[in-house]
């Protein structure tokens, strides 16, 4: 938030609003000790620039000092106006907007265009936008023949991820990222076809043929359809399966500088298109230290079995054996928003499917490990993984195919980062230095002396 002062002309006594760090820059005073000088660093939003940093040298020679933050434990490498966190609270807001209202009010596609655009879509703006997005779902023919390719137990996340990269070779104008109207083209392309490439990879296991999307249905509904439709004419979806669904893709739209935000924004800065940064952003989700963890936790709670070995299990987290999977969180430091919101989307769910035995493990896990002082020491709570992988599979997905209902998700917020790094005029192609410690000088030894 700019903060504004009163500055009074003496000359005319005009008064003038001006930001207050113009007229009265907060400054970092660093004293190097090994020269005795002194530097006064600006502060803008609560952050001093590193390059600002480069004039500090013991002599002309030096190249100055830099920092070195490895997994960018406290580096802001852009100013965004996307995605707001306070994970000490325990806040999400899209643009500003609590992520609880989004989940009660909004539908996915209206979270999408607000993340993308930056406000709340009008009724004509939104009935476009879906009919857009709705009007480019379909897959070119040779997308299936590409995807037969694939060993019949491939993992969907490894047939997704290679499929949104071989959509670039099917639209070469998505080169053309600095026009406004072929980005617009791409972000109906990505948000319409990923579900369709999702659910073929569905079908492409069971050895099933695959369902064309159906324009009547709404977003997470055709989702189902292409999912679930065997031989009936017209798939129905559940009303209340579709909308948990709708509130599950509304949950993780995006979630800032994640690894894969981060990813599509590297990728995205040396001016790839966006379907092979896309590609880049889809594989940092699969490991199971980010998206791929929802995955692991159905794998964890099967493994524990029921809630008499969550004792067990739990001793082995702290002996540092194991992780608990589904806890824990880069910056939330208090419960993720997105969990307790997916907490009270189960109960819904399971008036549907019948209540998961998982459930209980997982309530019991959440229970003891919240009163456990290793957990609480180190602020580990449930993330928007912990509950979510037993939703979806009361619902029928496969576990290997929770990442990719992430995938469908976050694909606008993907969009939203890539396009925000490329119309900010401060960022350039991304690219990190290093503090290299490896061997001076030496000469190459032929393999005889070797
Ligand atoms: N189980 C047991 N101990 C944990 C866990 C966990 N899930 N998470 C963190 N810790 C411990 C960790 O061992 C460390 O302890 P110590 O200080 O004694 O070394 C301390 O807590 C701090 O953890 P960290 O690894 O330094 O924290 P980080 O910010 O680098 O990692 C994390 C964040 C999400 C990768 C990590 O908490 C984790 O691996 N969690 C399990 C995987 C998971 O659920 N990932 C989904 C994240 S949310 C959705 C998304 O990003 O897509």
């Amino acid at each position: 938030m700019v903060e504004n002062i009163i500055v009074t002309d003496a000359r005319t006594g005009k008064k003038y609003e001006i930001p207050k760090e113009i007229v009265m820059p907060d400054n970092l005073t660093i004293i190097d000790s090994r020269t005795e000088k002194e530097y006064a660093i600006p502060i803008t939003n609560g952050t001093i620039k590193a390059m600002d940093l480069r004039q500090i040298k013991v002599s002309d020679d030096d190249f100055g000092m830099m920092t070195y933050d490895p997994a960018f434990m406290n580096t802001a490498s852009c100013k965004s106006k996307i995605t707001f966190i306070d994970g000490d609270k325990g806040i999400l807001r899209y643009r500003g907007i609590p992520i609880e209202q989004l989940a009660e009010k909004s539908s996915y596609l209206e979270v999408a265009y607000l993340v993308i655009n930056g406000e709340l879509p009008t009724k004509s703006q939104l009935d476009e936008w879906t009919f857009h997005i709705t009007h480019h779902t379909m897959l070119h023919e040779n997308t299936k023949k590409f995807m037969e390719g694939f060993v019949p137990d491939a993992h969907p996340m490894g047939m997704l991820v290679s499929t949104i990269g071989a959509l670039s070779t099917f639209y070469p104008d998505s080169r053309d990222i600095f026009d406004a109207e072929s980005r617009k083209l791409q972000t109906y392309r990505l948000i319409g076809k990923v579900p369709t490439i999702a659910a073929y990879c569905y079908r492409h296991r069971l050895g099933l043929p695959y369902v064309y999307p159906d324009n009547d249905l709404s977003y997470p509904g055709n989702f189902l359809s292409m999912m679930y439709k065997m031989t009936e004419l017209k798939y129905k979806p559940n009303p209340v399966l579709e909308h948990a669904l709708d509130i599950l893709f509304i949950l993780h739209a995006d979630h800032e500088q994640n690894c894969s935000a981060n990813v599509m924004r590297s990728t995205g800065s040396s001016h790839a298109d966006p379907f092979v940064s896309m590609a880049g952003a889809a594989a940092a989700l699969y490991g199971p230290l980010h998206g791929g963890a929802n995955e692991e936790v159905l794998r964890m709670l099967k493994e524990i079995g029921s809630k008499d070995k969550v004792p067990e299990f739990i001793k082995r987290v702290k002996g540092g054996e194991v992780k608990l999977m589904g806890f824990g969180h880069r910056i939330y430091k208090n419960y993720d928003p997105r969990a307790k919101i997916i907490k009270e989307t189960a109960d819904r769910v399971f008036e549907v499917t019948g209540r998961s035995s998982l459930l209980d493990i997982a309530l019991e896990l959440e229970g003891v490990a919240l009163e456990d002082e290793y957990f609480i020491k180190r602020k580990l709570y449930p993330n928007v993984d912990f509950y979510s992988g037993i939703i979806y599979q009361a619902m029928g997905f496969p576990t290997d195919a929770f990442t990719v209902l992430f995938a469908i998700a976050r694909t606008a917020g993907w969009i939203a980062q890539w396009q925000e790094m490329l119309l900010d005029p401060e960022q350039k192609i991304a690219r990190p230095r290093q503090v290299y410690l490896g061997s001076d000088e030496r000469d190459y030894v032929p393999m005889e002396k070797r």
